[in-house]
Formats: structure tokens, sequence, C-alpha cells
């Protein structure tokens, strides 16, 4: 998020544009916290993790009165567009703040979990995956040296990319994702074929948002029809959402936030910026609100 407000800024600055930053998201603008972002203020950000202005999930916006207060706040700035960096409850907000008030707003898609619709990939899944990803590369060392079987929970409260992506980049041998329902008996049919194939220990990655359960209950109920090896759990958690930026998700950002300047300057607000197949594309608010991204059945 951070490279993705220094290229807003810095993009913002060359075409003679002020910018200001909002703390903690929308909760700061209710609040009237923020700072002028000049072209240094940005200095220094691009290779680090989370957000300098911070993050909040604001439930006062959710409230009509809330987003008055906000409204009034910036106008009394005389901004006269707003850029939100956020995932699908950031978007959500927007859509409705520009709906609600005729507002110029443009939306940057940002989360680990790559589930925003308007693009192939979301500012920090490509960092998240490769965090995973090496991750399991360590557990694996304690799998293979004593025979064991691994349950590793990844993030992914609705969708399973991180999931999917990881289990492929990893080796896995079974992944369990919220969009496709999941039952006991298949993670024991896959296993008994491993060890029927002589395989010695065994990786699972597991969606956060899965039908069955936590990794410890899909760890329990399978030791009931299957006990064939110790298994372990391991739990990622917040590690996944932290860490130095890898480049493609620096360059992802930056090619984002010109994007969402030049989107303002040729009228197209209420939009979010995203890239297919490597392209530029806008995609109305509307539509990433009410369209779901599906994952990619190939894979
Ligand atoms: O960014 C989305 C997400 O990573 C989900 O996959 C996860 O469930 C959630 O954030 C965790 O959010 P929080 O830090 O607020 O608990």
């Amino acid at each position: 998020m951070n490279a993705a407000l220094r290229s807003v800024v810095r993009s913002a600055h060359f075409h003679n544009i002020e910018c200001v930053g909002y703390f903690r998201g929308y909760q700061g603008i209710i609040e009237n916290d923020f700072k002028i972002l000049d072209m240094r203020s940005v200095s220094n950000i691009l290779e680090s993790g989370g957000t300098v202005l911070k993050t909040a999930r604001s439930q006062d916006f959710l409230m009509p009165e809330f987003r008055v207060k906000a409204f009034q706040h910036l106008k009394t700035l005389e901004a006269e567009a707003l850029i939100v960096i956020g995932g699908n409850g950031s978007i959500t907000g927007a859509n409705i703040f520009a709906n609600q008030f005729d507002f110029p707003c443009l939306g940057i898609p940002a989360s680990i979990d790559n589930d925003i619709y308007g693009t192939d990939f979301s500012i920090g899944f490509q960092t998240a995956l490769q965090t995973i990803v090496e991750s399991v590369d360590k557990i694996r060392d304690t799998a293979r040296s004593h025979n064991r079987l691994f349950f590793v929970e990844v993030m992914g409260r609705n969708n399973g990319n991180l999931a999917l992506y990881s289990s492929i980049a990893s080796g896995a041998c079974f992944v369990i994702i919220p969009e496709k329902k999941f039952k006991i008996s298949d993670l024991a049919k896959r296993l008994k074929l491993g060890k029927a194939l002589s395989k010695t220990s065994s990786i699972v990655i597991v969606a956060e948002g899965n039908n069955h359960g936590s990794c410890y209950k899909i760890a329990e109920d399978l030791s009931q029809v299957f006990d064939e090896y110790e298994s372990k759990v391991t739990i990622l958690g917040h590690l996944q959402r932290g860490g130095a930026p890898l480049v493609m998700d620096r360059v992802l950002a930056s090619r984002m936030g010109l994007s969402a300047i030049q989107a303002l300057l040729s009228d197209k607000s209420n939009h979010m910026v995203g890239i297919i197949d490597g392209k530029n594309v806008l995609t109305s608010m509307k539509d990433v609100v009410e369209k779901q991204k599906t994952i990619n059945q190939k894979l």
C-alpha cells in the first residue's frame, strides 16, 4: 500500500495536483485527521510493508451521519476527489460515498486475498504468497525428517486464491478452499494413495474460510479415519500480511497509483483501476462491488 500511496502522490505532483493523506482510512476523514503529502513526504516508503497512513476497519463509516461528517471535512479542504486504496470493504465504502454525495472517488485494489473483481492481481497478494511458500518450504524440512503430515492454514476469509497458488508453488498434496466443498473422505483417499506410492510426508494447505472448519478440526476429524501419519498444524496468521513488498507488488502498485491519477484527470471517477492481461483497465466501482472474482478453475 505504501508503494501505491507514493505513486499517487508523485503522479499527482507531476500534474500539479496537491494531496493530503487521511490517517486510518475512512475513520481519519470522519475525524479530520490528515496531513499534507508533498513530494518528499512519501520518500523511503516504497520498500516497507503495511501503510504509513495506518488503516482501520471503520464502523462509523457504515452510518450515513458519519459519512456526512466525512463529506463536510473534504468540502472544507476543497478536495476535488478521493482515492481509496483497499479491499472489497474499502471499495464498497467508496462506491456508497460517491453515490451519496456525487463526489468523485477512485479505487486502487489492495488485498492479500486477491479477491477483488476488476484486476488480475491486487496489491499484496504476490508478497503474501512468497511468505507462505517460504514458510511451507521450512515446514517441509520437519515434515520430511519426521515423516509427518502438516496442515498449514493460510488467510482467505472468502476466497482460496492464496491457498490455491501457494499449494501449487509449494508442492502440497492437497488444498482446501472455500470455493470447493471439502470432504474428509477425499483427503483420506488422497493421503492413502500417497502412502501406497511410498510417500513419507505430506503438506495440506487450508484456506481459513473453508467449509469444514479450523485447521485443528480438519486434523482431528482426519485422525478418526486415517492415522498413518503423525500430524501437526501451523497457522501462518498475520505473518502473511507483513514484510517488504516483492518487486511485482511494487511495480503493480506504482502502475496503479499513476493510473488512478490519470483516470481522475480524464474525468473517469467512480472506477477502480486494475491490470488485466498486462493492460491497465478501469472497472466501475458498481461492478467491482456487485460482481465476484472467481478462482481460476484451471489452477
Ligand atoms: O485482508 C484480508 C484478510 O487477510 C483475510 O484473509 C483475513 O481473514 C483478514 O484479513 C484478517 O483481518 P484482521 O487483521 O482484521 O483480523
